[in-house]
């Protein structure tokens, strides 16, 4: 059963910016990319890197650790040497609040 959470409030993840939080032992990453939010796993899907310490641009979020670049819509890493894809999550704004689905 899925439940919504709140992330943060949407001032909190300007245009560009990543966002990372924990939730009951969950960690999740917010990105805007050009005003559109996404929320994935924060954790790389290579090794335990962080990626809300990552670079974001308009192809979705580099891993700072070996520079894989995860597409937000998908989860897919766009290169090597990440070969699983990051999870994604519903998300919806609410009162300028940002929520996840988990
Ligand atoms: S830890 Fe992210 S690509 Fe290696």
């Amino acid at each position: 059963m899925s439940e919504w959470i709140k992330a943060c409030n949407l001032d909190q993840v300007k245009k560009g910016e990543l966002f990372g939080f924990v939730q009951d032992g969950r960690k999740l990453l917010i990105a805007n990319i050009g005003g559109t939010i996404h929320a994935t796993d924060l954790i790389c899907t290579h090794a335990d890197a962080d990626l809300s310490t990552g670079f974001l641009n308009d192809q979705g979020v580099r891993c700072p650790l070996h520079l894989s670049v995860f597409n937000l819509v998908t989860g897919k890493p766009n290169n090597l040497p990440a070969e699983t894809a990051l999870k994604v999550y519903p998300v919806k704004i609410n009162n300028s609040e940002i929520f996840v689905e988990i």
